[in-house]
């Protein structure tokens, strides 16, 4: 796929996950270094999606692929929901930073999504089923929201408990 140095994902519940991320100001040599490197990144985890936010860089930039053969890379850069369908349902959510924990969050069956590509043209993606639950969770992290805040305080601090032990022994191990 990419040969691009991959990057730290942070963990939750590291509070620069939380960070505001910044409209992309220019796609400049620096923007254009970072889309491979999240592209690698992503790919290692096996994940299907990866926002800046998740690597420590707070602009609104995301990098998708729902594709079957993990070979139809999306970039998307200041990306702006321009229509959510009023239809929701709940469906099963993991997320590259909150390892080994899925629950059930409830998402917009359909959206269209205004964003530049990453050679800065602009383009309007209709998005239905996983491609949609994917763009509505990676723009959530743009905001500093990541999925477990969706879920109750109960659910919340166990998995918080969870996570920050295992930190802990990886750091010791
Ligand atoms: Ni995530």
């Amino acid at each position: 796929m990419s040969s691009a140095e991959p990057l730290t994902i942070l963990c939750y519940p590291d509070p620069r996950l939380h960070t505001v991320a910044r409209p992309v100001a220019q796609i400049d040599d620096r923007i254009r270094a970072l889309i491979p490197r999240m592209l690698s990144t992503m790919y290692e985890a096996n994940g299907i999606g990866l926002a800046a936010t998740q690597v420590d860089v707070h602009e609104r930039l995301i990098v998708i692929d729902v594709s079957e053969g993990r070979n139809q890379p999306m970039v998307l850069i200041n990306p702006e929901i321009e229509w959510a369908s009023p239809e929701k349902r709940k469906g099963e959510e993991g997320c590259l930073s909150v390892p080994g924990i899925y629950d059930g969050v409830e998402r917009s069956l359909a959206v269209r999504v205004r964003a530049q590509d990453g050679e800065g043209k602009s383009r309007v993606i209709e998005a239905d089923g996983m491609l949609a639950v994917c763009i509505q969770h990676e723009m959530d992290h743009l905001m500093g929201k990541v999925f477990v805040e969706y879920l109750s305080p109960l659910k919340r601090n166990r998995i918080k408990g969870k996570l920050v032990k295992a930190q802990r022994e990886a750091m010791r191990a």
